[in-house]
């Protein structure tokens, strides 16, 4: 019991904590949930960055050289998770539904020996951090007025064009010009929208 109350209180200070130690930049207007987490573990200074007007939620993770830029007017909900290693920039009247995931890195090596020696390592030492060698990562860019659906995700080296959207479970590898709707694993264009953009 005492333990749920004092992870709730630790939670809670985590944005305020980054902002007085500024690792964490906020706009005006900016508001969180209750539960919004932010693990800056990286080496700058500054790590996030958040415009005007923004609501946060869910769970944003900095390490290594990274850092999260999020525009104004950029909405996010419940089980949202950023992992970042290098650059991941959400750009303006962004909105999500849950659970979306966007990662600049692989988190872990691809080759098997790699993760071999990760697996007999005791968790939490080199070979299972984001930083360690072979964990591959690009920058991501999510430009102005897109749509990510429910469970959607965005991986590492992609530009979603702007007014685009990302179909509910879509899962984005490879880069979608502006105006896509892109659907399933691996995501694809399935329909072009009309520029009616203010
Ligand atoms: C699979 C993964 C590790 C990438 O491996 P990689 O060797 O760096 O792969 P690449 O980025 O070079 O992509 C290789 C091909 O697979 C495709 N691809 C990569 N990841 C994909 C995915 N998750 N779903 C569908 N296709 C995927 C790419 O589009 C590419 O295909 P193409 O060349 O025809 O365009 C990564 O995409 C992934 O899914 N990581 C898991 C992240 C995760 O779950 N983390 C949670 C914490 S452990």
């Amino acid at each position: 019991m005492m333990r749920r109350i004092l992870k709730k209180l630790f939670r809670r200070s985590s944005v305020r904590t980054a902002i007085r130690a500024g690792r964490m930049q906020v706009g005006r207007n900016v508001s969180w949930d209750r539960d919004f987490q932010v693990k800056l573990d990286g080496d700058r200074d500054l790590q996030l960055v958040v415009g005007d007007n923004s609501h946060l939620s869910g769970r944003i993770v900095v390490r290594g050289d990274g850092i999260v830029r999020i525009g104004n007017n950029c909405h996010f909900h419940e089980g949202t998770y950023i992992g970042c290693l290098e650059s991941i920039s959400i750009l303006d009247d962004f909105f999500a539904a849950e659970g979306i995931f966007v990662v600049d890195n692989n988190n872990h090596p691809t080759s098997p020996s790699a993760r071999q020696q990760m697996t007999k390592s005791p968790m939490g030492t080199a070979p299972w951090l984001w930083t360690t060698p072979g964990v591959a990562s690009a920058p991501v860019v999510i430009e102005p007025c897109v749509w990510m659906g429910r469970n959607s995700y965005v991986l590492k080296g992609v530009t979603v064009g702007g007014g685009s959207i990302v179909a509910a479970a879509a899962v984005l590898a490879r880069s979608v010009p502006p105006l896509s709707i892109v659907a399933g694993n691996p995501g694809k264009v399935v329909k072009t929208l009309e520029d009616d953009r203010v």
